[in-house]
Protein backbone atom coordinates (compact mmCIF):
# COMPACT_ATOMS: atom_id res chain seq x y z
CA UNK A 1 0.00 0.00 0.00
CA UNK A 2 1.32 3.35 -1.52
CA UNK A 3 1.64 5.92 1.32
CA UNK A 4 3.29 9.01 -0.27
CA UNK A 5 4.59 10.01 -3.95
CA UNK A 6 7.83 11.37 -3.44
CA UNK A 7 9.57 13.48 -6.75
CA UNK A 8 13.31 13.28 -6.18
CA UNK A 9 14.93 15.12 -8.24
CA UNK A 10 18.78 14.65 -9.83
CA UNK A 11 18.66 11.15 -8.29
CA UNK A 12 21.25 9.96 -10.46
CA UNK A 13 23.57 11.85 -9.49
CA UNK A 14 26.10 11.12 -6.56
CA UNK A 15 23.87 12.33 -3.25
CA UNK A 16 20.56 11.78 -5.21
CA UNK A 17 21.54 8.17 -6.16
CA UNK A 18 22.54 7.37 -2.70
CA UNK A 19 19.48 9.21 -1.21
CA UNK A 20 16.97 7.25 -3.85
CA UNK A 21 18.43 3.69 -2.69
CA UNK A 22 18.23 4.60 0.82
CA UNK A 23 14.41 5.53 0.03
CA UNK A 24 13.66 2.95 -1.99
CA UNK A 25 15.01 0.22 0.17
CA UNK A 26 13.87 1.39 3.84
CA UNK A 27 10.41 2.55 2.75
CA UNK A 28 8.85 0.57 0.54
CA UNK A 29 4.99 1.77 1.54
CA UNK A 30 6.89 4.93 -0.59
CA UNK A 31 6.45 5.57 -4.18
CA UNK A 32 10.18 6.94 -5.44
CA UNK A 33 9.79 8.76 -8.66
CA UNK A 34 13.30 9.95 -9.97
CA UNK A 35 13.37 12.83 -12.27
CA UNK A 36 16.66 13.29 -14.11
CA UNK A 37 18.49 14.80 -17.24
CA UNK A 38 21.14 12.21 -17.37
CA UNK A 39 23.48 14.90 -17.68
CA UNK A 40 27.15 13.81 -17.98
CA UNK A 41 26.90 13.83 -14.15
CA UNK A 42 23.63 11.38 -14.03
CA UNK A 43 24.75 8.10 -14.46
CA UNK A 44 22.22 5.05 -14.08
CA UNK A 45 24.81 2.45 -13.39
CA UNK A 46 24.48 3.94 -9.72
CA UNK A 47 20.95 2.86 -9.37
CA UNK A 48 21.17 -1.05 -10.71
CA UNK A 49 20.94 -2.71 -7.45
CA UNK A 50 16.95 -0.75 -6.85
CA UNK A 51 15.87 -0.47 -10.99
CA UNK A 52 13.35 -3.20 -10.86
CA UNK A 53 11.79 -2.29 -7.48
CA UNK A 54 7.68 -2.36 -7.33
CA UNK A 55 8.17 1.29 -5.25
CA UNK A 56 11.15 3.17 -7.45
CA UNK A 57 10.38 4.92 -11.09
CA UNK A 58 12.61 6.62 -13.53
CA UNK A 59 11.72 9.54 -15.38
CA UNK A 60 14.42 11.48 -18.07
CA UNK A 61 13.39 14.78 -18.26
CA UNK A 62 14.92 18.37 -17.21
CA UNK A 63 13.77 20.57 -14.33
CA UNK A 64 13.56 23.50 -16.26
CA UNK A 65 10.74 21.32 -18.66
CA UNK A 66 7.79 23.19 -17.43
CA UNK A 67 5.69 20.93 -19.76
CA UNK A 68 6.78 17.77 -18.72
CA UNK A 69 6.58 18.98 -14.66
CA UNK A 70 2.99 19.89 -15.11
CA UNK A 71 2.78 16.48 -16.44
CA UNK A 72 4.10 14.33 -13.75
CA UNK A 73 2.21 16.17 -11.72
CA UNK A 74 -1.27 15.72 -13.34
CA UNK A 75 -0.42 11.90 -13.55
CA UNK A 76 0.98 11.40 -9.83
CA UNK A 77 -0.41 13.13 -6.01
CA UNK A 78 3.41 13.78 -4.78
CA UNK A 79 3.23 14.74 -1.48
CA UNK A 80 7.06 15.22 -1.29
CA UNK A 81 9.86 16.74 -3.48
CA UNK A 82 13.08 16.31 -2.42
CA UNK A 83 15.28 18.21 -4.78
CA UNK A 84 18.94 17.47 -5.32
CA UNK A 85 19.53 18.04 -9.43
CA UNK A 86 22.02 20.65 -9.51
CA UNK A 87 24.81 21.68 -12.01
CA UNK A 88 27.51 20.82 -8.78
CA UNK A 89 31.14 21.56 -9.72
CA UNK A 90 32.22 24.72 -9.02
CA UNK A 91 34.94 24.47 -11.93
CA UNK A 92 32.82 24.04 -14.25
CA UNK A 93 30.88 26.97 -13.26
CA UNK A 94 33.68 29.30 -13.45
CA UNK A 95 34.12 27.53 -17.10
CA UNK A 96 30.14 27.74 -17.90
CA UNK A 97 28.21 30.21 -15.44
CA UNK A 98 24.93 29.95 -17.93
CA UNK A 99 24.31 26.36 -17.34
CA UNK A 100 24.29 26.77 -13.61
CA UNK A 101 21.85 29.54 -13.06
CA UNK A 102 19.23 27.81 -16.00
CA UNK A 103 19.32 24.45 -13.57
CA UNK A 104 20.29 25.71 -10.15
CA UNK A 105 17.87 29.11 -10.53
CA UNK A 106 15.33 28.54 -13.26
CA UNK A 107 15.16 24.74 -12.66
CA UNK A 108 14.43 25.16 -8.71
CA UNK A 109 11.89 28.08 -9.23
CA UNK A 110 10.22 25.96 -12.17
CA UNK A 111 9.77 23.25 -9.59
CA UNK A 112 8.19 25.77 -6.81
CA UNK A 113 5.69 27.18 -9.29
CA UNK A 114 4.90 23.38 -10.46
CA UNK A 115 4.42 22.39 -6.64
CA UNK A 116 2.76 25.73 -5.69
CA UNK A 117 0.20 25.07 -8.93
CA UNK A 118 -0.76 21.50 -8.21
CA UNK A 119 -0.86 21.42 -4.55
CA UNK A 120 -3.42 24.25 -4.92
CA UNK A 121 -2.92 25.70 -1.15
CA UNK A 122 -3.59 22.23 0.25
CA UNK A 123 -0.54 22.19 2.23
CA UNK A 124 -1.49 19.44 4.53
CA UNK A 125 1.34 16.67 4.88
CA UNK A 126 3.55 18.22 2.29
CA UNK A 127 6.80 19.20 1.86
CA UNK A 128 9.22 20.84 -0.62
CA UNK A 129 12.71 19.65 0.54
CA UNK A 130 15.46 22.15 -1.29
CA UNK A 131 19.13 20.44 -0.99
CA UNK A 132 21.53 22.66 -0.63
CA UNK A 133 25.40 23.74 0.03
CA UNK A 134 28.00 25.25 2.82
CA UNK A 135 29.35 27.21 -0.15
CA UNK A 136 26.36 29.72 0.48
CA UNK A 137 28.00 31.30 3.19
CA UNK A 138 31.17 31.99 1.71
CA UNK A 139 34.91 31.72 3.15
CA UNK A 140 35.97 31.36 6.49
CA UNK A 141 39.75 32.63 7.95
CA UNK A 142 40.80 30.09 10.21
CA UNK A 143 38.67 30.61 13.56
CA UNK A 144 34.83 30.35 13.33
CA UNK A 145 32.12 27.94 11.73
CA UNK A 146 29.03 28.68 9.47
CA UNK A 147 25.81 28.13 11.67
CA UNK A 148 21.92 28.96 9.87
CA UNK A 149 22.40 32.37 11.19
CA UNK A 150 25.52 33.50 8.85
CA UNK A 151 24.98 36.17 6.18
CA UNK A 152 25.35 34.43 2.76
CA UNK A 153 28.23 35.80 1.07
CA UNK A 154 28.93 33.58 -2.29
CA UNK A 155 31.69 33.82 -4.25
CA UNK A 156 31.31 31.21 -7.30
CA UNK A 157 28.99 31.36 -10.25
CA UNK A 158 27.91 27.81 -8.69
CA UNK A 159 27.31 28.70 -4.90
CA UNK A 160 25.83 31.88 -6.15
CA UNK A 161 23.24 30.21 -7.81
CA UNK A 162 22.69 27.72 -5.21
CA UNK A 163 22.28 30.96 -3.02
CA UNK A 164 19.76 32.49 -5.44
CA UNK A 165 17.98 29.14 -5.26
CA UNK A 166 17.82 29.00 -1.47
CA UNK A 167 16.33 32.86 -1.33
CA UNK A 168 13.74 31.85 -3.78
CA UNK A 169 12.71 28.85 -2.11
CA UNK A 170 12.27 30.95 1.31
CA UNK A 171 10.52 33.29 -0.66
CA UNK A 172 7.76 30.44 -1.68
CA UNK A 173 7.51 29.72 2.23
CA UNK A 174 7.10 33.71 3.23
CA UNK A 175 4.85 34.18 0.36
CA UNK A 176 2.76 31.55 -0.46
CA UNK A 177 2.93 29.39 2.60
CA UNK A 178 4.80 26.47 0.36
CA UNK A 179 5.83 24.07 3.36
CA UNK A 180 9.50 24.05 2.59
CA UNK A 181 13.04 22.57 4.38
CA UNK A 182 16.32 23.33 3.68
CA UNK A 183 19.84 22.04 4.61
CA UNK A 184 23.00 23.55 3.45
CA UNK A 185 25.32 20.51 3.69
CA UNK A 186 29.39 20.19 3.87
CA UNK A 187 31.60 18.07 1.40
CA UNK A 188 30.59 14.74 0.68
CA UNK A 189 32.63 11.56 -0.06
CA UNK A 190 31.96 8.07 -1.33
CA UNK A 191 31.55 6.05 -3.70
CA UNK A 192 29.74 6.84 -6.89
CA UNK A 193 31.30 10.17 -6.69
CA UNK A 194 31.86 11.59 -9.99
CA UNK A 195 35.66 11.75 -10.20
CA UNK A 196 36.02 15.43 -11.24
CA UNK A 197 35.92 16.12 -7.75
CA UNK A 198 39.13 15.84 -5.35
CA UNK A 199 38.78 12.48 -3.80
CA UNK A 200 37.74 10.17 -6.69
CA UNK A 201 40.41 12.21 -9.16
CA UNK A 202 42.65 11.27 -6.57
CA UNK A 203 42.00 7.79 -6.22
CA UNK A 204 41.54 7.47 -10.21
CA UNK A 205 45.13 9.10 -10.37
CA UNK A 206 47.11 6.99 -8.01
CA UNK A 207 45.33 3.95 -9.34
CA UNK A 208 46.63 5.07 -12.95
CA UNK A 209 50.20 6.92 -11.56
CA UNK A 210 49.08 9.84 -12.82
CA UNK A 211 49.37 13.45 -11.67
CA UNK A 212 47.44 14.45 -8.37
CA UNK A 213 46.61 18.16 -9.31
CA UNK A 214 46.68 20.03 -5.52
CA UNK A 215 45.28 24.01 -6.03
CA UNK A 216 47.63 26.91 -5.15
CA UNK A 217 49.62 25.46 -2.11
CA UNK A 218 46.81 22.94 -1.10
CA UNK A 219 46.19 24.90 2.53
CA UNK A 220 42.39 25.43 1.60
CA UNK A 221 40.36 23.57 4.31
CA UNK A 222 37.13 21.72 3.53
CA UNK A 223 34.90 20.38 6.13
CA UNK A 224 34.29 16.28 4.52
CA UNK A 225 31.40 13.96 5.64
CA UNK A 226 30.34 10.14 4.29
CA UNK A 227 27.56 10.53 1.67
CA UNK A 228 25.73 8.13 3.46
CA UNK A 229 25.50 10.22 7.04
CA UNK A 230 24.12 13.01 4.63
CA UNK A 231 21.76 10.77 3.92
CA UNK A 232 20.72 9.99 7.14
CA UNK A 233 20.17 13.59 8.11
CA UNK A 234 18.25 14.42 4.88
CA UNK A 235 15.91 11.40 6.06
CA UNK A 236 15.28 13.05 10.01
CA UNK A 237 14.87 16.18 8.12
CA UNK A 238 12.40 15.13 5.48
CA UNK A 239 10.53 13.24 8.53
CA UNK A 240 11.20 15.22 12.13
CA UNK A 241 12.65 18.61 10.84
CA UNK A 242 10.08 22.22 10.75
CA UNK A 243 8.44 23.37 8.09
CA UNK A 244 10.52 26.57 7.09
CA UNK A 245 13.42 26.03 8.67
CA UNK A 246 16.86 25.62 7.42
CA UNK A 247 19.53 22.96 9.11
CA UNK A 248 23.26 22.47 8.27
CA UNK A 249 24.79 19.39 7.89
CA UNK A 250 28.59 18.59 8.25
CA UNK A 251 31.09 16.18 9.82
CA UNK A 252 33.46 18.55 12.23
CA UNK A 253 35.93 17.00 10.28
CA UNK A 254 38.10 19.59 8.16
CA UNK A 255 41.24 18.74 6.16
CA UNK A 256 43.25 20.72 4.43
CA UNK A 257 43.56 19.53 0.35
CA UNK A 258 47.34 18.40 0.75
CA UNK A 259 46.66 16.85 4.43
CA UNK A 260 43.71 14.85 2.56
CA UNK A 261 45.81 13.80 -0.35
CA UNK A 262 48.56 12.70 1.40
CA UNK A 263 46.21 10.62 3.16
CA UNK A 264 44.63 9.52 0.46
CA UNK A 265 48.09 8.34 -1.21
CA UNK A 266 49.39 6.50 1.95
CA UNK A 267 46.01 4.44 2.37
CA UNK A 268 46.55 3.34 -1.60
CA UNK A 269 50.09 2.73 -1.15
CA UNK A 270 49.22 0.40 1.92
CA UNK A 271 46.37 -1.55 -0.34
CA UNK A 272 47.91 -1.24 -3.23
CA UNK A 273 51.23 -3.07 -2.19
CA UNK A 274 53.58 -0.25 -2.70
CA UNK A 275 56.48 1.26 -1.37
CA UNK A 276 55.92 3.79 1.43
CA UNK A 277 55.66 7.16 -0.80
CA UNK A 278 55.13 6.05 -3.93
CA UNK A 279 52.27 7.73 -4.49
CA UNK A 280 53.23 10.86 -3.04
CA UNK A 281 55.39 11.72 -5.67
CA UNK A 282 52.34 12.19 -7.81
CA UNK A 283 51.37 15.34 -6.20
CA UNK A 284 51.65 18.45 -8.86
CA UNK A 285 51.24 21.82 -7.15
CA UNK A 286 49.21 23.51 -9.94
CA UNK A 287 47.52 26.70 -10.69
CA UNK A 288 45.06 27.86 -7.89
CA UNK A 289 40.81 27.95 -8.66
CA UNK A 290 39.72 31.47 -9.37
CA UNK A 291 38.27 33.03 -5.85
CA UNK A 292 39.18 29.83 -4.51
CA UNK A 293 37.25 30.17 -1.24
CA UNK A 294 39.71 29.46 2.08
CA UNK A 295 37.66 27.17 4.33
CA UNK A 296 34.11 25.90 5.03
CA UNK A 297 33.37 24.78 8.67
CA UNK A 298 29.96 23.38 9.59
CA UNK A 299 28.41 23.63 12.95
CA UNK A 300 25.65 21.21 13.07
CA UNK A 301 24.44 21.46 16.21
CA UNK A 302 20.89 22.70 15.76
CA UNK A 303 20.68 19.43 13.77
CA UNK A 304 22.24 17.61 16.94
CA UNK A 305 19.91 19.63 19.49
CA UNK A 306 16.61 19.48 17.94
CA UNK A 307 16.64 16.63 15.97
CA UNK A 308 19.16 13.93 17.15
CA UNK A 309 21.44 13.45 14.14
CA UNK A 310 25.24 13.18 14.54
CA UNK A 311 27.80 11.52 11.77
CA UNK A 312 28.42 8.25 12.10
CA UNK A 313 31.75 7.36 10.42
CA UNK A 314 35.43 8.46 11.23
CA UNK A 315 36.91 10.32 8.09
CA UNK A 316 40.01 7.76 7.77
CA UNK A 317 37.06 4.80 8.75
CA UNK A 318 35.08 6.73 5.28
CA UNK A 319 38.16 7.11 3.51
CA UNK A 320 39.50 3.60 3.35
CA UNK A 321 35.75 2.31 2.79
CA UNK A 322 35.65 4.47 -0.08
CA UNK A 323 38.81 3.44 -1.61
CA UNK A 324 38.17 -0.05 -1.18
CA UNK A 325 34.49 0.40 -3.32
CA UNK A 326 36.88 2.33 -6.00
CA UNK A 327 39.29 -0.38 -5.82
CA UNK A 328 36.23 -3.20 -6.63
CA UNK A 329 34.18 -1.03 -8.88
CA UNK A 330 36.82 -0.01 -11.21
CA UNK A 331 34.97 -1.03 -14.05
CA UNK A 332 32.22 1.71 -13.48
CA UNK A 333 35.49 3.82 -12.98
CA UNK A 334 36.55 3.48 -16.18
CA UNK A 335 33.24 3.79 -17.74
CA UNK A 336 32.70 7.23 -16.51
CA UNK A 337 36.24 8.41 -17.09
CA UNK A 338 35.68 6.86 -20.95
CA UNK A 339 32.27 8.33 -20.94
CA UNK A 340 31.07 4.76 -21.50
CA UNK A 341 28.24 4.64 -19.20
CA UNK A 342 26.56 6.94 -21.35
CA UNK A 343 25.79 3.93 -23.63
CA UNK A 344 23.75 2.35 -20.46
CA UNK A 345 20.74 4.64 -21.12
CA UNK A 346 20.60 3.84 -24.51
CA UNK A 347 20.80 0.34 -23.87
CA UNK A 348 18.22 0.19 -21.17
CA UNK A 349 15.58 2.42 -21.93
CA UNK A 350 15.54 1.96 -25.99
CA UNK A 351 15.60 -1.21 -26.84
CA UNK A 352 12.07 -1.96 -26.03
P1 LIG B 1 25.87 15.59 -9.06
O1 LIG B 1 26.45 16.57 -10.00
O2 LIG B 1 26.61 14.34 -8.77
O3 LIG B 1 24.41 15.16 -9.55
C1 LIG B 1 23.48 16.07 -10.04
C2 LIG B 1 22.37 15.30 -10.74
O4 LIG B 1 21.41 16.24 -11.21
C3 LIG B 1 22.84 14.47 -11.94
O5 LIG B 1 22.27 13.20 -11.92
C4 LIG B 1 22.33 15.28 -13.13
O6 LIG B 1 22.05 14.48 -14.26
C5 LIG B 1 21.08 15.90 -12.55
N1 LIG B 1 20.69 17.15 -13.25
C6 LIG B 1 21.49 18.19 -13.56
N2 LIG B 1 20.79 19.13 -14.21
C7 LIG B 1 19.51 18.68 -14.29
C8 LIG B 1 18.31 19.22 -14.83
N3 LIG B 1 18.29 20.41 -15.44
N4 LIG B 1 17.17 18.48 -14.73
C9 LIG B 1 17.19 17.27 -14.12
N5 LIG B 1 18.30 16.71 -13.61
C10 LIG B 1 19.45 17.41 -13.68
O7 LIG B 1 25.60 16.42 -7.73
P2 LIG B 1 25.71 15.95 -6.20
O8 LIG B 1 27.11 16.14 -5.76
O9 LIG B 1 25.04 14.66 -6.03
O10 LIG B 1 24.85 17.10 -5.52
C11 LIG B 1 23.43 16.96 -5.36
C12 LIG B 1 22.90 18.17 -4.63
O11 LIG B 1 23.53 18.30 -3.36
C13 LIG B 1 23.18 19.49 -5.37
O12 LIG B 1 22.07 20.32 -5.22
C14 LIG B 1 24.39 20.07 -4.66
O13 LIG B 1 24.36 21.47 -4.73
C15 LIG B 1 24.14 19.58 -3.24
N6 LIG B 1 25.34 19.39 -2.40
C16 LIG B 1 26.39 18.64 -2.85
C17 LIG B 1 27.49 18.43 -2.01
C18 LIG B 1 28.66 17.59 -2.44
O14 LIG B 1 29.68 17.57 -1.74
N7 LIG B 1 28.60 16.86 -3.55
C19 LIG B 1 27.50 18.98 -0.73
C20 LIG B 1 26.41 19.75 -0.32
C21 LIG B 1 25.33 19.93 -1.17
O1 LIG C 1 31.00 22.27 0.29
C1 LIG C 1 30.06 21.60 -0.47
C2 LIG C 1 30.47 21.57 -1.91
O2 LIG C 1 31.56 20.64 -2.01
C3 LIG C 1 29.35 21.17 -2.86
O3 LIG C 1 28.34 22.14 -2.80
C4 LIG C 1 29.86 21.03 -4.29
O4 LIG C 1 28.82 20.56 -5.12
C5 LIG C 1 31.00 20.03 -4.28
O5 LIG C 1 31.55 19.90 -5.59
C6 LIG C 1 32.09 20.44 -3.30
O6 LIG C 1 32.76 21.65 -3.76
P1 LIG C 1 34.36 21.83 -3.64
O7 LIG C 1 34.78 22.82 -4.65
O8 LIG C 1 34.77 22.04 -2.24
O9 LIG C 1 34.81 20.32 -4.07
P2 LIG C 1 36.00 19.81 -5.03
O10 LIG C 1 36.10 18.33 -4.83
O11 LIG C 1 35.87 20.33 -6.40
O12 LIG C 1 37.30 20.47 -4.38
C7 LIG C 1 37.66 20.21 -3.03
C8 LIG C 1 38.89 21.05 -2.72
O13 LIG C 1 40.00 20.52 -3.48
C9 LIG C 1 38.77 22.50 -3.16
O14 LIG C 1 39.47 23.30 -2.22
C10 LIG C 1 39.47 22.57 -4.51
C11 LIG C 1 40.54 21.50 -4.38
N1 LIG C 1 40.90 20.78 -5.62
C12 LIG C 1 39.89 20.28 -6.39
C13 LIG C 1 40.16 19.59 -7.55
C14 LIG C 1 39.05 19.04 -8.41
C15 LIG C 1 42.22 20.59 -5.97
O15 LIG C 1 43.15 21.03 -5.25
N2 LIG C 1 42.51 19.91 -7.12
C16 LIG C 1 41.53 19.41 -7.93
O16 LIG C 1 41.86 18.81 -8.99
Amino acid sequence: MIEHTILITGGAGFIGSHLTRFFVKKYPQYKIINLDKLTYAGNLENLRDVENEANYVFVKGDICDVNLLNELFERNKFSAIIHCAAESHVDRSIADPLAFLQTNIIGTASLLLTAKKYWNMDYSDKVFYHISTDEVYGSLNDTGFFTEETRYDPRSPYSASKASSDHIVRAFYHTYNLPIKISNCSNNYGPFHFPEKLIPLCIHNILNNKPLPVYGKGENVRDWLFVEDHVRAIDTIFHKGKVGETYNIGGHNEWTNITLVKELCRQMDEKLGREKGESKKLITYVKDRAGHDLRYAIDATKLKNELGWVPSLQFEEGLSKTIDWYLSNELWLNDVTSGQYKNYYEEQYHKR
